[in-house]
């Protein structure tokens, strides 16, 4: 990881927005209407609210598989649309579509990256929300074109079927094994308890994690 960071990308110019002051700077348009602005939204979103024009965007950056992204989002954009669906503020796309969109209600774990090295559903979390923390998702596993350990079981496994559930499966893994290096079949159970597979592949999935656990 740390060599990756180091061949990364210069990192674009660091900028903070907090969750707090966008959300705030999406009603600010409504706000400066009805009542006296400055008292209400703060002496920085002053300009903006004497001019009845509202915050309806930011630029943000995002550390993704240790590269550094600046991404205009909206409020109510998700870390999954991000990845899935949006382009740099240079134009090009962050095209990371290993993780899937199912479900979009957090019920599935189709959609599981890691975000400090914790399994967190990227449906469910605001782009915002993940500034300053280390994204990773299923692409930023392998180093180079060394698989890790769980991809490779996955493939000794044939864990899959449809194989929608697997990128999912397979980050839940790797991070239950980066806390937990010798699993129970109890606890490969639970630690992938967030994560559905509709094709009933569990018995492989399950396989797959022990042969990855013996192997790391
Ligand atoms: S798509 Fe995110 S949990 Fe199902
Ligand atoms: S392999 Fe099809 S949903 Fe899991």
């Amino acid at each position: 990881m740390a060599d990756k960071k180091q061949s990364a990308p210069e990192k674009v110019e660091k900028t903070s927005i907090s969750r707090r002051n966008f959300l705030k700077g999406v009603g600010t348009g409504t706000v400066a209407a009805a009542v006296a602005p400055t008292v209400l939204i703060g002496a920085e979103n002053a300009a903006e609210a004497q001019t009845g024009e509202a915050i309806t965007s930011a630029t943000i950056q995002l550390d993704i598989n240790a590269k550094m992204y600046q991404v205009e989002v909206e409020p109510r954009t998700t870390l999954l649309t991000v990845l899935r669906d949006s382009s740099d503020t240079s134009g090009n796309r962050v095209d990371l579509t290993g993780a899937k969109l199912i479900c979009d209600r957090g019920e599935c774990g189709g959609c599981t990256v890691t975000v400090d090295n914790k399994p967190v559903y990227a449906c469910m979390m605001l782009a915002i929300d993940a500034q300053g923390k280390q994204i990773t998702t299923v692409e930023g596993l392998a180093e180079g074109d060394t698989l890790h350990p769980v991809q490779e079981a996955f493939i000794q496994h044939d864990a899959m079927m449809c194989g929608f559930c697997t990128p999912g499966f397979i980050v839940s893994a790797a991070s239950l094994l980066r806390e937990n290096q010798k699993p129970t079949l109890e606890e490969i159970k639970m630690g992938l308890s967030g994560n559905t597979c509709r094709c009933g592949t569990y018995p492989f999935i399950f396989d797959a994690v022990e042969t990855a656990a013996r192997k790391m």
